[in-house]
């Protein structure tokens, strides 16, 4: 069932009625906190300049509380700030996850990008490139070329030559709220020479407005990808190795024959090692096999599912991308701060006001012992995409997929988030 529009006015739409009449969208429609709101029928989110990211989206729970349900800062300058650069909520661009040896060739020439992870001794910028280089497109601030009540669009002009890219690349990136939905349109077209173009969205789930007063993980979310028996093989630095593996009923990867938890198989000895050196968890490229004539959008046909008992929340991704990735935050280690409207105890408000309860009377945070942040396993990161490093691995035949020029179709990327509340 999902909640009727008048319940969520009832507890979260007052402050609407003042934010529905922005004093003209010349740019100024900008919160005190650098966020840009957009409404839709129970869901409020707002966006940020920076990658272009999603920093609050806020539905009601089944027993009607306001949940954020994305990690993220409270402050648009908290983001920059921030060191760590987890890639929250935004853009990565222009290529998305990793770029083997940070090379590849098009018609016959080779080029270099930016590295920027797995740094050694010989290459202390690091092995490969993750998202696009250190200074990839979530790295930046996109203009914001409209905004009315329920949309907003982002545009980025990437140069020519940037971390090493070529040809310039111009995008656009709009986002809207319906009828507790959530939609993205990206666009992207090379305008001078043939380039790589991968993009995705990098959003930290957690359906349960980091609000659990039971478990502070996404163990007990139920995970579902009905078209995906199959994924991309890796190495132990996650670089994909070019095999495609298939994921048998019943083993670790297998999330396609039945929903499942996203604990379900934390027992299993395959699970060590899953996402790289070390790493117990999901970081994975599953490929979606659809049929053909396939209409993404119909209903049912999502590529992934998530749900959360406890607050009743459920997830549908709908997307006309063929791979989808889920990170199960294996790297956060609870030293990543909840905003002011998660925790236990919280309630979430529109412009990010704080009416949390989760401090008490002392001043200490009472997020489940944790303190108010963000645990090992605390989130999940769902990522619509093409296949990962389908560039350097053109047998698989995604180059028409990947590689645009200005004589070639734009690159597009579609999604729609879909929200339901069991009661
Ligand atoms: C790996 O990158 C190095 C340095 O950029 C380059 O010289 C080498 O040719 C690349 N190797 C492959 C297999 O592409
Ligand atoms: C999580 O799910 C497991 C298995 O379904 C169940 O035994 C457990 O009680 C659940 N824990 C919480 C905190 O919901
Ligand atoms: C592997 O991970 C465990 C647990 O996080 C850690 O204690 C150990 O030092 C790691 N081993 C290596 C070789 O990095
Ligand atoms: C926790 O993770 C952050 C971000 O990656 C890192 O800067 C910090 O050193 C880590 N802390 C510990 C105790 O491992």
């Amino acid at each position: 069932m999902r909640p009727s529009l008048v319940s969520v006015s009832a507890a979260i739409w007052p402050l609407v009625a003042a934010l529905e009449t922005p004093a003209g969208h010349d740019g100024h429609d900008v919160d005190a906190n650098g966020k840009y709101w957009i409404y839709g029928d129970g869901i409020a989110a707002s966006f940020i300049q920076y990658g272009a990211s999603v920093s609050n989206l806020i539905i009601e729970d089944k027993n009607g509380v306001p949940r954020d349900l994305v990690m993220g800062w409270d402050k648009a300058s908290d983001y920059p700030a921030d060191t760590t650069h987890p890639h929250l909520g935004g853009v990565p661009g222009r290529y998305a996850n990793r770029i083997k040896n940070s090379t590849f060739e098009i018609d016959g020439k080779k080029y270099h990008v930016s590295a920027n992870e797995n740094p050694t001794k010989d290459h202390p910028d690091g092995l490969d490139t993750l998202h696009g280089g250190k200074d990839g497109w979530d790295w930046r601030d996109f203009d914001v070329v409209a905004h009315t009540k329920n949309s907003i669009t982002f545009s980025i002009v990437d140069p020519d030559g940037k971390e090493g890219f070529p040809g310039e690349v111009i995008s656009y990136v709009t986002y809207t709220l319906g009828d507790l939905t959530w939609d993205a349109k990206i666009v992207a077209i090379a305008t001078t020479k043939k380039t790589p173009i991968m993009l995705s969205s990098h959003t930290y789930w957690n359906l349960d407005g980091f609000a659990n007063d039971e478990t502070d993980t996404i163990f007990n979310h139920t995970f579902h990808l009905p078209y995906s028996g199959q994924r991309v093989a890796v190495d132990n630095i996650l670089i994909p190795t070019g095999e495609i593996l298939n994921n048998r009923k019943g083993s670790v990867n297998d999330f396609w024959s039945a929903p499942k938890q996203i604990g379900h198989s934390f027992n299993d000895p395959e699970i060590h090692g899953n996402c790289g050196f070390n790493c117990t968890g999901y970081d994975n490229c599953w490929l979606v096999n659809r049929p053909p004539l396939h209409d993404w959008r119909a209903d049912g046909a999502y590529v992934a599912s998530l749900s959360s008992d406890w607050s009743g929340i459920r997830l549908e991704v709908y997307s006309d991308q063929d791979a989808f990735q889920l990170y199960s935050c294996n790297g956060q280690n609870g030293s990543f701060p909840l905003k002011s409207t998660q925790g236990v105890g919280s309630r979430a408000t529109i412009g990010g006001e704080s009416q949390s309860t989760r401090r008490d009377e002392k001043g200490h945070g009472n997020g489940h012992g944790k303190h108010g942040t963000v645990p090992q396993y605390g989130c999940v990161v769902l990522e619509v995409e093409d296949y990962i490093d389908g560039i350097n691995n053109p047998e698989w035949g995604r180059l028409d997929k990947q590689v645009f020029g200005p004589g070639s179709d734009p690159y597009v990327l579609q999604f729609s988030y879909r929200f339901s509340v069991d009661k």
